[in-house]
């Protein structure tokens, strides 16, 4: 087990006597997907619920009171290639999807004891796996029950997440911070697919994405722009779900800045990697939102359960 694992445990245990009983979710791991490069292991850990600042409405509720200036027929479609090798959740079985499932259903358990669409992720330092889990978690939230999901790229300084769909990077979140465009001119969809073989063609067209667009030096001040609350205000009618990739948050601020006006954010630290002093660090820099939990990725924690009975490949 590793370090980061061990001391993320032993502040849940003193978290927990101090708290209500939270949702705590099983360690599951995963095995190599097949062909690609393997993913390394993710386990979610679902920490107790803190205070939630103003809580995005449920679609229905809030469909019926959407601000009419976001036309989501209008959201262009553009050509997406998808990256199979970084996006190993869009595989049609395997252990990454597995392990992605595992964290939705945290969510989805989550959800139940609180108001919770937009989430956040974030860690303390760069390349710990933000931007991984963030593109597929998205993705797994998607291919369940047909959900539509909103995936924002809130790093404007080392966007990413357009790479890893294959798809433009701007007009993005800058340029709509910056006032410089428009919701439905910065989100983009993917055109529909012509072979429909392969799985990621049924499960793109649940995907919203808006790329980060070119921050540059500006990103802290844009981060900090009421028209980020605005976004997900106008946005939460017509998704289940808005995730919000981010920079990692002690060297630069602008995850806290964006954190404010989400439901809840999740933290990444990576096994052998992420030190506990900076897990902690980050989660003292977010103190003012709500912390759902840490996803501990690219843990080298064997399985439990193996293979046994095909449960990792099971597909969905
Ligand atoms: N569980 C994993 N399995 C395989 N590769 C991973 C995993 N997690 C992250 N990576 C890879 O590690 C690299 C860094 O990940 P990522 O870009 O998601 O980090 P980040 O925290 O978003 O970094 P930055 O702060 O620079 O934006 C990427 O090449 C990514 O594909
Ligand atoms: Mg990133």
């Amino acid at each position: 087990m590793s370090r980061i694992y061990e001391a993320l445990q032993k502040a849940e245990s003193e978290r927990r006597q101090e708290r209500p009983e939270p949702v705590v979710a099983e360690p599951v791991s995963t095995t190599a997907v097949a062909e690609h490069q393997p993913p390394m292991p993710l386990q979610a850990e679902a920490l107790a619920p803190a205070a939630v600042a103003e809580p995005l409405p449920p679609v229905a509720e809030a469909r019926a009171a959407a601000p009419a200036r976001l036309d989501i027929s209008g959201v262009p479609r553009k050509p997406w290639t998808p990256s199979y090798t970084k996006l190993p959740a869009l595989m049609e079985r395997g252990s990454a999807v597995e392990q992605f499932r595992s964290l939705r259903s945290r969510l989805y358990e989550l959800r139940d004891v609180q108001p919770l669409k937009s989430v956040l992720v974030s860690s303390g330092l760069p390349q710990e796996g933000k931007s991984f889990v963030a593109a597929n978690l998205a993705i797994s939230l998607a291919r369940h029950k047909n959900s539509k999901v909103l995936l924002i790229d809130g790093d404007m300084r080392r966007y990413t997440l357009h790479q890893l769909l294959g798809c433009e990077s701007s007009p993005g979140l800058a340029e709509y911070l910056g006032g410089k465009a428009s919701m439905t001119e910065v989100m983009q969809r993917p055109e529909e697919g012509k072979d429909k073989e392969k799985i990621w063609q049924t499960i793109l067209p649940n995907l919203t994405f808006i790329a980060g667009g070119n921050g540059g030096d500006r990103a802290a001040d844009l981060s900090g722009s009421p028209r980020f609350s605005e976004l997900l205000h106008a946005a939460a009618p017509f998704f289940d779900w808005i995730i919000v990739d981010s920079s990692p948050v002690i060297p630069v601020s602008d995850a806290v800045n964006l954190a404010r006006s989400c439901d809840g954010v999740l933290l990444v630290a990576r096994g052998g990697v992420t030190k506990y002093e900076n897990a902690q660090r980050a989660q003292g820099e977010l103190k003012a939102s709500n912390i759902l939990g840490f996803v501990l990725n690219g843990t080298e924690k064997q399985p439990h359960s193996g293979n046994y009975y095909g449960y990792n490949s099971e597909s969905e």
